[in-house]
């Protein structure tokens, strides 16, 4: 399968959302990716509900959820009501953890588990074979325009082969400094999600940036 490229809303201008909106509809993107920030598992506030349910009456792709946030059990069911197609909690948040999988499930959406950068993915052995996907932070979480993580790759390559044993359809997610200067080497890695903020919102056309993203394996676009 073609690798999957979700474009950050969190880098999209809020005072003109259905604008960024309306461009990723028409991209070559496949996802919305939407990062919500607590202001106490990460420092820093993002959105919550209200921005969640305007940018779903606008969104013709897939709402894939990253819940920066302690507690999540509480709040599943709403994001599933908001739109959520996909739901990530991260393994630092979740003492029990196989719990949340099943409400994720049990509430419509797929789940997805995020793993900080000093989390091994080791740690995931005994749930990999109940999750849709995991979401390799290549940042440390709570802010967008950071710098990649070169250590993200030797982790996507461990989960890759992880996975091929369990559950060899697993999605795997980078987020956080991805665009043109590493896309490659993660597909190479066995990566196939690729959360892009920065990359696309600050390129000359984002529309652009997004195509180029989804094409980089067909080899007429290289930097
Ligand atoms: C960071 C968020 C990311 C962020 C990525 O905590 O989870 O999704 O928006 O932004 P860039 O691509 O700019 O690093
Ligand atoms: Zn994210």
């Amino acid at each position: 399968m073609r690798h999957l490229i979700a474009p950050s809303i969190l880098a999209a201008d809020f005072a003109n959302l259905q604008h960024d909106i309306e461009m990723i509809n028409s991209s070559e993107a496949d996802w919305f990716h939407v990062d919500v920030m607590d202001g106490v598992f990460v420092p820093n506030i993002s959105f919550g509900f209200p921005v969640m349910e305007a940018v779903k009456k606008h969104a013709t792709k897939p709402l894939d959820v990253h819940l920066m946030i302690v507690n999540p059990d509480q709040y599943i069911e709403r994001f599933a009501q908001a739109g959520a197609a996909i739901i990530t909690v991260h393994y630092e948040a979740c003492p029990h953890l196989h719990r949340t999988i099943q409400l994720i499930h049990q509430s419509g959406c797929k789940a997805g588990v995020a793993l900080n950068p000093h989390t091994p993915v080791s740690v995931l052995k005994d749930i990999l074979a109940d999750l849709d996907l995991v979401l390799i932070m290549s940042v440390n979480p709570g802010f967008g325009g950071q710098k990649f993580i070169p250590r993200t790759l030797a982790k996507v390559d461990e989960l890759k082969a992880m996975a091929m044993k369990v559950k060899p359809e697993l999605s795997i997610e980078v987020d956080g400094g991805v665009g043109m200067q590493n896309i490659d080497l993660l597909i190479d890695a066995g990566a196939n999600v690729f959360v892009a903020g920065n990359a696309v919102f600050a390129a000359a056309s984002p529309a652009e940036m997004i195509s180029d993203m989804k094409n980089v394996d067909k080899g007429s676009i290289r930097l």
